[in-house]
């Protein structure tokens, strides 16, 4: 089957919420409805811009998809500082990024955490984006689909194939991510394959033919052409680039 691509913007830390409206808005008159029959875009801005960024979308009827960048599992309760998944579906999100390797390397966040989170997500009918992504040194060691595997079947535990299906996956090595190195369109194919056969595997063919992969890592407007070309690779997930609306649209638009 062909899936549709997700492009989905990691803001990550940055932009106050009156300079993710205007990033919003620009990005609108750059990338319209038309454009969006090719590729579904989701934002993902900081917590604290997240309800401009839904008026905005809302109030100017965007076909863009609202995201967050990471929840707690519990829906209330004496969590200082986070955030829960009811609130999130409450604003209408509908992409939750989980298991970011800069939730997993800054805060601690283990397999089991993100297994919780996928399960809170989808219990409030929202979609994770579960990231997985080995080092440098994991690279060079030979075991990049030892780790980024064990990821994705921790990720999974006791979710139905049905669930699975429903899921996006991005495969984000972290020596790539905000340093300017992108993986080889060919490296990023044979990953992303690897995780849709582990999928199969794990969850049947239905599952891992539904299932999204998104390749993150630098992605820019030049590459994301080659990149969403290969057959395993169904979006990209985009930090840096993404803050700039002229160089987002590009990559929406496939790069073309
Ligand atoms: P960069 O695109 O800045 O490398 O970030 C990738 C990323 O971590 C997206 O989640």
């Amino acid at each position: 089957m062909s899936r549709k691509p997700l492009i989905s913007g990691n803001w990550k830390m940055n932009l106050n919420h009156f300079e993710a409206i205007q990033v919003t808005q620009k990005l609108a008159y750059l990338v319209g409805k038309d454009e969006l029959e090719h590729a579904d875009v989701s934002l993902h801005p900081p917590f604290t811009d997240i309800r401009s960024v839904q008026t905005v979308i809302d109030s100017d009827k965007l076909g863009y998809a609202l995201g967050a960048q990471h929840c707690h599992w519990e829906d209330k309760g004496a969590f200082t500082g986070e955030v829960s998944p009811v609130f999130l579906a409450k604003l209408g999100v509908q992409y939750v990024i989980c298991g970011h390797s800069e939730r997993r390397e800054l805060f601690g966040e283990t397999d089991e955490m993100v297994a919780k989170k996928v399960a809170a997500i989808q219990q409030h009918g929202m979609t994770p984006i579960m990231c997985v992504g080995e080092t440098l040194a994991e690279r060079e060691a030979g075991d990049t689909e030892a780790k980024v595997l064990g990821q994705v079947r921790a990720g999974l535990a006791g979710r139905t194939s049905e669930q699975v299906g429903r899921m996006v996956i991005a495969y984000e090595p972290i020596w790539a991510i905000g340093t300017g190195r992108t993986a080889t369109a060919e490296d990023a194919q044979q990953l992303c394959a690897a995780i849709r056969s582990c999928v199969a595997e794990l969850s049947g063919a239905e599952a891992a033919d539904t299932l999204r992969v998104q390749y993150g890592g630098s992605v820019k407007a030049g590459t994301i052409a080659e990149l969403i070309a290969q057959p395993d690779v169904d979006g990209a997930l985009v930090g840096g680039a993404s803050l700039d609306a002229d160089e987002f649209a590009r990559i929406c638009k496939l790069g073309v």
